[in-house]
């Protein structure tokens, strides 16, 4: 067996599991859950409609580069969204099979963990709270991964002058997040300049994971986006890949559709690592993708209901928890600390006493630099329909009631 399989940590929703396992939630409450970020509204009728109108695609195999139509309606989408002169469909786009094994697979891709010393392997640099693929892509990779803590001063930005410069010497790939996972936060400008000017120094390839770029609550400020970023700053796609998907955006997490996009040469090595692994989009699903990034209707009409949920709900959490509008996402990031109780305590006995899960936020980052940074906090996604997230944020009010409050 692969050695390396045993550093992998176990999921947090595995976690949870296990914190759940003796409980047995007060009977005849329905069950509410805050806790996986799946979305749950319904897929948009065109979706559903031009993926049955495409299963005659099954007779064939798909093409690891992708349709050209798919490719051509990614590389519009991404050029009108992040208002770049040209994006190339043949070499800037590739279709994946969402953005979790793209991000999987891109670390096996970029890191060359050939070294003279065992004790120094390459480094790739992850946000802390995160989302747990960038660390078992890390180390799966033969890498080492160092936790950057995100900073709740500064809006859960990464604070980059705390990194070593012998951690630099040997940073292969950061894993950003913007959108965050769980905190919401986008990045500024200001952050891509610094992270930039780092990867131009250190020659580290940045993944920019903006899976959640399309759930935000002001339409006429959709977030930056690690390409756009670069060229505002006057640059072109060096050492930097974007990562998205239909998931979030289309409420398809189930069709598996996604794409990276940036540097041409790093999409070339991908493509043929890819040509590998064999995890090309199924041509049904290449087609209705094409439909699904064609269309903003349907994305505009699922951005309303999350602004009336976080609208609704955010105000009356508010009242008993530390928490606040993000950034964008789906999530609140809600600090527990005044209840008195733990994060997972909070968790444990609001899923007893209400039937409401939530996640604990130390499930979704590590100790690193003497804490960590997810302690104190639960993550609430807010998924679920209108009514079902009020009649959950009603309960977790009623329990932090009970606790003072
Ligand atoms: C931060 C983050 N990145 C990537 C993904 C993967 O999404 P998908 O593979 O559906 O594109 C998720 C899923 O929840 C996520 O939270």
């Amino acid at each position: 067996m692969n050695p390396l399989l045993q550093k992998l940590q176990s999921y947090p929703f595995e976690k949870l599991r296990v914190l759940f396992k003796d409980i047995t939630p007060r009977a005849g409450v329905k069950p509410i859950s805050f806790g996986i970020g799946e979305p749950k509204h319904p897929t948009p009728a065109l979706i559903r409609d031009a993926v049955i109108d495409s299963l005659g695609g099954m007779a064939s195999y798909p093409a690891t580069l992708g349709s050209e139509p798919l490719r051509e309606s990614i590389a519009a989408w991404v050029k009108q969204r992040y208002h770049l002169p040209s994006v190339d469909p043949l070499t800037e786009v590739l279709p994946v099979s969402g953005s979790r094994e793209a991000l999987f697979a891109l670390a096996q891709t970029v890191i060359d963990n050939r070294t003279t010393d065992p004790a120094q392997p390459p480094i790739v640099l992850c946000p802390n709270p995160f989302y747990q693929i960038y660390e078992g892509a890390a180390l799966l990779a033969g890498a080492e991964h160092y936790f950057v803590n995100s900073d709740p001063a500064r809006n859960f930005a990464c604070d980059y002058s705390t990194v070593p410069e012998d951690i630099w010497a040997r940073t292969q790939l950061v894993y950003v997040c913007s959108p965050g996972n769980p905190t919401g936060a986008v990045m500024t400008l200001d952050d891509w300049r610094e992270l930039f000017a780092l990867s131009d120094k250190h020659n580290f390839v940045i993944a920019s994971d903006e899976c959640y770029s399309e759930i935000y609550f002001d339409e006429t400020k959709p977030p930056l986006g690690g390409l756009e970023a670069a060229r505002l700053l006057g640059r072109g796609f060096e050492r930097l890949i974007m990562l998205s998907s239909l998931s979030k955006r289309s409420n398809v997490p189930g069709m598996r559709s996604g794409f990276v996009a940036g540097d041409a040469s790093i999409l070339k090595a991908f493509l043929l690592y890819r040509t590998y692994h064999g995890a090309a989009l199924s041509t049904v699903f290449q087609r209705a993708s094409v439909i699904a990034w064609q269309d903003e209707t349907h994305v505009r009409d699922n951005r309303a209901k999350y602004l009336q949920k976080f609208k609704t709900v955010t105000p009356m959490l508010a009242e008993v928890l530390d928490v606040r509008l993000p950034d964008a996402a789906f999530y609140l990031w809600a600090n527990v600390s005044r209840t008195g109780l733990t994060d997972t305590e909070f968790a444990a006995r609001l899923y007893a006493d209400y039937n409401v899960t939530v996640l604990p936020g130390s499930f979704l980052a590590r100790t690193a630099h003497g804490t960590n940074p997810g302690e104190g906090f639960v993550r609430i996604a807010l998924v679920a329909e209108v009514e079902e997230c009020v009649e959950g944020a009603r309960r977790i009010v009623e329990f932090c009631r009970t606790l003072g409050a």
